[in-house]
């Protein structure tokens, strides 16, 4: 069935967190685009819920305030008046089992409607949350919870929640949010590689010399000081989104695309990344912390100046690593990881580097260039993937060049494109689980990342190094790589 063109079945989308931040910038603005596109069933409802006393008329000019601006693409003002038309707002305090009666009141009916509770609210809110759900029935098999991030601090406080999470709903009802595999092009990557024959044989240790994963961000922490202050980019980035990237550039092909068979792959190549000793914490981790530069010519101010940081804080926020996997596939082979906010852009895409040929039959500056042999894929600003060669100049030489083969998404599909929260959100109507995180991949995923907080929390005598903001990092980032004999992508 082609799900590009088919509504979905019929819903009750329960927004927790109705009026906050995230509802407001990505799930109603997301959700519009999918009614936009007619791919929302006729009888799908959006249930907003918050502390405040509000009506719905008082809720939509909230909406209409805080949320249109959000919609990035297709804005249509009818379109967005019969979309406001599926949304009510309902007072629910969701730490007060009192309020859920009325919740379920509202959603009784059709019990084979498809339920979603999507908790976008603090994670020490979820356990409660679910228990109330479950108390007036609204945990049956038609109803769906959404867990978004932060899920845990560490794998105790990550377990703890998963477990009271787990006395209410079942592991298929629960679908924890990677915003990140709901990008296309993170999709495009498996497609690259289980529908063509060109890369799967040389997707290996063989073939590959490094991979280099980057997510760098032109913002700083802006209004978000306290929470990120708690978290910094290990947590907040390098824990979820870089180590999914990770899984799907390393992974072996699953059997089919249902969801336990590729969340089964994942899970193998978290259990193969190699562990962090203190040594190699030391050796192979870099972790930033930004002051006061330039970005996009404007001044910003240092981390430690922004709103709600602790003069000394430490937290870092740009973390490079060099991670390994072991086994037969990926022996030996890096896999560095690089992330951090106030970087010179906004970018985030995957590296492959492929080894140079085994014998240079050309001579000259080109011959054996990093550059060459070398597949980029995309995800953000623009979504595209490039494959860089060499090739001979036009005319009496044998001089090499690099050139590359670009495949640019929008230029070559002229369709529409989901957003990955739409995209997200759409699954989760459908009841498809692949593209969503599976209990024991957060286990894994904390696992590994705790060696290096407990490392770096042990040695508050060496602080994150600085980087002015506007740069790529921390000098000792591009070390990290030089000792490998390579550099990250932007440098060579
Ligand atoms: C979130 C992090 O998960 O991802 C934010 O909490 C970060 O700190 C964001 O800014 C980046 O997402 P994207 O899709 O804008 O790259």
């Amino acid at each position: 069935m082609d799900t590009r063109t088919t509504p979905t079945p019929a819903f009750d989308m329960v927004l927790f967190g109705g009026a906050g931040d995230l509802v407001m910038r990505k799930l109603l603005p997301s959700l519009y685009q999918a009614h936009a596109a007619g791919l929302l069933n006729q009888q799908g409802r959006i249930l907003a819920l918050g502390r405040k006393e509000l009506s719905r008329d008082d809720y939509l000019a909230f909406v209409e305030k805080n949320s249109r601006q959000h919609v990035k693409a297709h804005f249509d003002a009818a379109a967005w008046d019969s979309f406001c038309a599926r949304i009510e707002y309902l007072k629910v305090d969701a730490s007060q089992p009192r309020d859920f009666p009325a919740l379920a009141d509202k959603l009784k009916g059709d019990d084979d409607r498809v339920v979603v509770c999507y908790l976008a609210t603090a994670p020490n809110l979820f356990a409660g949350i679910c228990e109330n759900l479950a108390a007036v029935g609204l945990n049956s098999g038609n109803v769906r919870v959404v867990l978004e991030k932060p899920l845990g601090t560490d794998l105790d406080s990550s377990n703890e929640i998963n477990d009271d999470v787990a006395r209410f709903f079942k592991e298929e009802q629960l679908y924890r949010i990677d915003h990140y595999l709901g990008k296309e092009s993170v999709q495009n990557l498996m497609a690259i590689r289980f529908a063509n024959a060109l890369f799967e044989p040389l997707w290996r240790r063989e073939w590959i010399h490094d991979v280099q994963i980057t997510i760098s961000e032109d913002l700083g922490v802006g209004s978000r000081g306290d929470f990120y202050d708690g978290t910094g980019a290990l947590r907040d980035m390098v824990q979820n989104h870089l180590l999914q990237l990770l899984c799907i550039v390393a992974m072996e092909p699953p059997a089919n695309m249902e969801a336990d068979a590729v969340r089964d792959e994942k899970l193998k190549v978290l259990k193969a990344l190699r562990p962090f000793s203190e040594q190699d914490v030391a050796a192979k981790t870099v972790r930033g912390q930004y002051k006061a530069g330039a970005v996009g010519g404007q001044p910003v101010v240092g981390y430690l100046s922004e709103q709600g940081i602790p003069a000394d804080s430490q937290t870092e926020t740009f973390v490079a690593l060099k991670a390994e996997i072991d086994n037969w596939r990926w022996a030996g082979v890096p896999f560095f990881l690089r992330t951090g906010k106030r970087m010179q852009e906004r970018l985030a895409e995957i590296v492959i580097n492929f080894r140079d040929v085994p014998h240079q039959l050309f001579n000259g500056p080109m011959s054996g260039s990093h550059t060459a042999n070398r597949l980029v894929i995309r995800l953000q600003p623009e979504e595209s993937i490039r494959l860089y060669f060499l090739a001979k100049e036009p005319g009496d030489t044998m001089r090499l060049q690099p050139a590359y083969l670009d495949l640019d998404f929008y230029k070559a599909f002229k369709v529409r494109r989901a957003d990955a929260y739409e995209r997200l959100l759409l699954d989760v109507i459908r009841g498809k689980l692949a593209l969503f995180m599976r209990r024991d991949e957060l286990i894994e995923a904390w696992r590994w990342v705790e060696p290096i907080m407990d490392s770096w929390s042990r040695s508050s005598n060496l602080p994150p190094k600085q980087y002015t903001a506007g740069t790529w990092g921390p000098a000792a980032s591009s070390a990290l790589l030089s000792r490998d004999g390579i550099g990250w992508h932007e440098e060579c």
